[in-house]
């Protein structure tokens, strides 16, 4: 396995949780944040969010909020650029708001050890999911996400082994991601957040590149897991068919749509 540096979005360090006494001041935000309706236990709220991108005028996000609750997956719409992948980045901890809160887990996320310990939990595929494949071969690429939580080596490779055949790529397994297709590669990004059992998916624009029985498969896996999760697509039928509720991403506001 080799010694590489943590990525963030499931490959993260372990980072220890902190002491109750300093979330305090979390049940202030969690009533200030309404905006969109949802169950009373949030996995993930936004609360007022704004944020504008260095040297840009115009702000991304002014004042948006969502809420996702532990049985809800929320299909999330909107114009390329209108800031749908910048919206994850902000939930994730990978970019910092200029203003407004972030819970995870009912909890205030504020500096990096905070996104860290909420990062443990999320399984996220980026919109450019190729970073995640940069070992020698598939099988290192997902077995490196358990041994990265404290795995052994054989024990992660016997969960990367059996993620992979439950996601019918193990045909994969000994071949380097570079020479992968762009929906294999979309696959094995997926193996490397699915094997280490998240319990929250982010998931941006998984149907892109995938052949019709590819995102099929797909549809599928997801529908099994059932996980809560935040799923960006421009693929409506998709999020119809996985999706609890929907929300639409426009001049930097989220708005409640129906599909
Ligand atoms: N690092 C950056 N610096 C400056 N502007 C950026 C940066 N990243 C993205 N943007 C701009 O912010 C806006 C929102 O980008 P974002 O990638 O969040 O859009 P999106 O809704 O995900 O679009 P798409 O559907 O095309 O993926 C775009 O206008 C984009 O050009
Ligand atoms: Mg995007």
């Amino acid at each position: 396995m080799p010694a590489q540096e943590a990525a963030p979005c499931g490959r993260q360090d372990h980072a220890p949780a902190r002491p109750p006494d300093q979330n305090r001041g979390d049940a202030v935000l969690i009533r200030n944040a309404p905006d969109l309706p949802g169950p009373s236990r949030e996995l993930l709220v936004l609360d007022a969010v704004s944020f504008t991108y260095p040297q840009r005028e115009k702000p991304i996000l002014s004042r948006a909020s969502l809420r996702l609750g532990a049985d809800e997956r929320l299909g999330i719409l909107g114009d390329n650029g209108s800031g749908k992948s910048t919206l994850l980045h902000l939930a994730a901890g990978l970019l910092k708001p200029s203003s407004g809160g972030i819970l995870h887990q009912g909890r205030i996320c504020r500096t990096e050890k905070d996104f860290a310990e909420a990062r443990r939990r999320l399984g996220y595929l980026l919109q450019q999911s190729d970073d995640m494949l940069f070992c020698p071969t598939v099988l290192e690429d997902v077995a490196f996400g358990p041994y990265n939580q404290g795995k052994s080596a054989a024990e992660s490779e016997s969960l990367a082994k059996n993620t992979l055949d439950s996601l019918g790529l193990a045909h994969l397994a000994a071949r380097n991601g570079n020479s992968l297709s762009g929906g294999e590669r979309k696959l094995a990004a997926l193996a490397c957040i699915l094997v280490t059992q998240p319990q929250i998916l982010f998931l941006d624009e998984p149907t892109n590149d995938l052949d019709p029985k590819a995102r099929q498969r797909l549809l599928a896996i997801l529908t099994d897991r059932s996980l809560p999760a935040l799923i960006i697509s421009h693929d409506q039928d998709f999020l119809r068919r996985l999706c609890t509720r929907f929300c639409v991403l426009k001049n930097g506001a989220i708005n409640a749509v129906s599909l």
